[in-house]
């Protein structure tokens, strides 16, 4: 039984995997290759069939279909018989030479080691395009999901792991970020990253496009459990509320009074959406009690929100535009540090 199993996608490259096997075979390491081949028309299965017969360590996962990549990985875990997995594309973009340097880490213990593309020492030859959405999708990670946080790159896709860190049934998306679900939904304590370089693609093409994007951003709202459109949905509410309320009094009513009137009703609002979309789980709070806790922690936003429209409507700021920064400036002013504490 290998130490290592080796998983490889594979969907159209042909003209890459003998290279790839090739060069994993060179390292002489105790591993098993696992190809997962989804019925590609170029005839790369046929080509997986005869190295697996020149080489004894090489098992081929056929698939009827094109599926992609992440179910191809947690398909080819069902016969992964290693201690270890690691995980890599067939186009020589991750050099199999760095595979050792990532067991050496892994066999001291670490749980993850992420072949980094953003860590000193590593870098990528992505094209300007590539690399702006890769950073981009990367910092969306950073901001929604923590467990990400100190992940310089949490979105590569050559990577090693103990194979007891996850179960497969686990993985459930179908996007390109398969790493992002083992570090989030996996018993994952240490991760380890160290710097390569992301090389070219050798033959082929990328399959890489914008159902990838979509897919990527779907799971990380999945991944954390629709927080970001959950406080988008609940500032939207208090931001509706608030400038209603305050353009149906503010004829007959003095302003500021107007403004704290509509300030509360914004609260009481957003208030109702964060009970019904909760972002840290319910409390078990009294409704009476959370309504007045969630009133002391925007305290300190409403001033903000009241102190800005009376002096900009002072400065001859049309009303409602004047309140739009209010609420702006008040919500930056709530959500600074306090926001965690909501409901915990
Ligand atoms: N079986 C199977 N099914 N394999 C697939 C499929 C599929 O539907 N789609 C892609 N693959 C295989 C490719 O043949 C290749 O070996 C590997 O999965 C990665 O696909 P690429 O098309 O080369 O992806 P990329 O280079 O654009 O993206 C890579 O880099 C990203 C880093 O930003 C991947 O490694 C990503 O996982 C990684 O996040
Ligand atoms: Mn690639």
């Amino acid at each position: 039984m290998a130490l290592l199993s080796i998983e490889i996608p594979t969907y159209n490259e042909a003209d890459n995997l003998p290279l790839v096997v090739e060069r994993i075979e060179a390292l002489k390491m105790d591993v098993e290759i696992i190809v997962v081949d989804d019925n590609s028309p170029d005839g790369t299965r046929e080509i997986a069939q005869s190295l697996a017969e020149k080489y004894g360590n090489l098992k081929v996962v056929k698939r009827p279909s094109k599926m992609g990549i992440t179910s191809a990985i947690r398909e080819g875990l069902s016969v992964a018989e290693g201690e270890y997995v690691a995980v890599m594309d067939c186009d020589l973009q991750h050099p199999p030479e760095f595979l050792p340097t990532m067991m050496k880490e892994a066999e001291k213990g670490t749980d993850v080691v992420i072949a980094s593309r953003y860590v000193k020492g590593g870098s990528s030859s992505f094209s300007f395009a590539r690399r702006v959405v890769s950073r981009t999708a990367t910092g969306i990670s950073h901001l929604l999901l923590g467990k990400t946080g100190k992940i310089a790159d949490p979105l590569s896709g050559y990577f090693i792991f103990r194979k007891d860190v996850i179960d497969p049934a686990d993985i459930k998306s179908n996007s390109y970020k398969i790493l992002l679900e083992i570090l989030v939904r996996g018993r994952v304590k240490t991760v380890k990253e160290v710097p390569y370089t992301f090389c070219q693609r050798v033959n082929g093409r990328s399959k890489f496009g914008f159902t990838e994007v979509m897919r990527y951003l779907h799971l990380v709202l999945q991944l954390s459990g629709y927080r970001a459109l959950k406080l988008a949905i609940a500032g939207l509410a208090g931001l509706i509320v608030n400038e209603g309320i305050l353009f149906m009094l503010e004829p007959r009513t003095p302003l500021l009074a107007a403004s704290a009137m509509a300030v509360e009703a914004s609260i009481i609002a957003s208030f109702v959406m964060h009970s019904l979309l909760p972002v840290n789980g319910k409390s078990g709070e009294s409704l009476f009690r959370r309504l007045a806790r969630y009133n002391t922690m925007t305290v300190l936003g409403a001033l903000t929100n009241i102190a800005v429209l009376g002096l900009l409507v002072f400065v001859h700021f049309e009303y409602l535009a004047a309140n739009f920064v209010g609420i702006m400036l008040g919500l930056a002013a709530n959500y600074t540090g306090t926001e965690e504490l909501l409901w915990t």
